[in-house]
């Protein structure tokens, strides 16, 4: 038995999707526990390619059980559409597979709009939200105005909630944004829609989760977003509303601390970000063009083309700090393949000083700059490479000084997107205490 958590270590986007659907195999129960539909997931199966924004990539091995956790915003449009596209593809055949937390709170279209117009009144200070509206169904949550599930379910008392919450909600979009106010009748009329569907997956996942504990069921906890995202530890205010790092996997679940027997932390061979922020080995000329081009490094969820720079030792030794992290998954060490060099940022320079620890204010993260090492390329294809001892010299050099720098052991490489395209030194889910 072993419960793991997977999150990413960097700002998103790290090859999550994948690990999670490799690591299914091998557990009864996926979950996730933050984030919404501002979360992309492409899984490449065969000769499909399928893009979750909410149900657990899980979802597509037969037998799972895939949670959608309480500390979730959820869409229930977008959970709609994606029950219906996987039912269409033959993967949900059996309702039970799925489960939504009663205690999740629901996005609303008045969360969208307000999300939407926010960035684009505050130009200069916009941050790329996705415009998923997680921010304002994040701030209802904290502010004890927000619609949960279980409220959803309840018609009368959806009905006066969003009653309630129009009414400030309508006067901000009119008075502030200049915007088109949302009708009651029309909310309730598309809420009643999802209401029929969802009412098939609702639970008290926390207690559904601790019962998976209780009979030794494997779990693993799937993060949304990454590290420098979080709320709390992220490049605030260019951050997502919700805490990311894996210690949040425990309150977004309902499940203690102590039953989360092992961390993985998912990282790129380099860096990305998608959306506005400090970024401090990003590479703005070719070479940054070379990985957007070869990485495929567009946004699953907005198409918005993604920042790229080399793999950043700073902030991924932080991360594995703050979450404990005790393995690592290395995704994408193909997409370096066409280098002659290859640098990793070793240490921040911050005026006269140089410090392995990032900056603490906005300001700093602006203005630091990375010390570089730089190591010879490989020049040479790792796609699919299955075995350790089959990746080229310098790759395998790569990989090992990111092992001895980041100072946590590498699990697993991955070499292309097919499940296949797999170096698997270490299994987590066989890892224990
Ligand atoms: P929000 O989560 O839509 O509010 O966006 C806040 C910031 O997080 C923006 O910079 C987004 O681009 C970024 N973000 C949100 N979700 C993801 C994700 O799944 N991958 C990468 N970046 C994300």
């Amino acid at each position: 038995m072993a419960n793991v958590v997977a999150f990413g270590l960097q700002w998103g986007d790290e090859g999550k999707g994948k690990i999670i659907d490799l690591l299914s195999e091998f557990v009864d129960i996926i979950v996730r526990y933050q984030g919404g539909a501002n979360a992309g997931h492409t899984i490449v199966v065969g000769d499909q390619k399928i893009i979750l924004h909410l149900i657990p990539s899980g979802i597509l091995h037969p037998a799972k059980v895939c949670v959608i956790g309480n500390g979730v915003v959820l869409d229930p449009s977008v959970l709609v559409s994606e029950i219906e596209e996987l039912k269409k593809l033959g993967y949900m055949e059996d309702a039970r597979r799925l489960k939504v937390s009663a205690f999740s709170h629901v996005i609303m279209p008045y969360h969208k709009k307000m999300d939407v117009y926010r960035e684009s009144a505050t130009e200069s200070r916009k941050i790329g939200t996705t415009g998923r509206g997680i921010g304002p169904a994040y701030e209802d949550k904290a502010s004890r105005l927000g619609i949960r599930v279980v409220d959803l379910l309840d018609r009368k008392l959806f009905s006066e909630k969003v009653r309630e919450n129009l009414k400030i909600k309508n006067f901000l979009i009119k008075r502030y944004y200049k915007g088109e106010p949302l009708r009651l009748r029309e909310v309730l009329k598309e809420y009643a829609g999802y209401r029929s569907v969802l009412k098939d997956y609702v639970a008290d996942t926390p207690y559904l989760i601790q019962e998976g504990i209780r009979k030794k069921k494997n779990i693993l906890f799937e993060g949304a977003q990454g590290t420098y995202l979080d709320i709390d530890h992220g490049t605030y205010p260019y951050v997502t509303s919700s805490n990311t790092i894996a210690g949040n996997a425990a309150c977004g679940a309902g499940v203690p601390p102590t039953a989360i027997d092992y961390v993985l932390g998912v990282c790129k061979a380099y860096t990305t970000r998608v959306g506005e922020g400090p970024f401090p080995t990003e590479l703005t000329g070719p070479e940054g063009e070379l990985i957007r081009q070869k990485g495929g490094e567009f946004g699953a969820t907005t198409g918005r083309p993604r920042r790229c720079g080399w793999f950043d030792v700073v902030i991924v030794k932080r991360a594995v700090a703050l979450s404990g992290v005790r393995g690592l998954a290395v995704m994408k060490l193909d997409v370096l393949d066409e280098f002659d060099t290859v640098d990793i940022c070793i240490e921040y320079r911050m005026g006269r000083r140089v410090s392995m620890q990032p900056p603490m204010g906005l300001k700093g993260w602006v203005a630091c700059e990375p010390v570089y090492e730089r190591v010879p390329g490989w020049k040479t294809s790792t796609r699919g490479i299955t075995r350790f001892e089959d990746l080229p010299v310098n790759a395998r050099k790569y990989v090992q000084r990111i092992e001895e720098l980041v100072g946590v052991p590498i699990d697993i490489i991955s070499t292309g997107a097919e499940r296949t395209h797999t170096v698997m030194r270490r299994n987590p889910l066989a890892s224990r205490g």
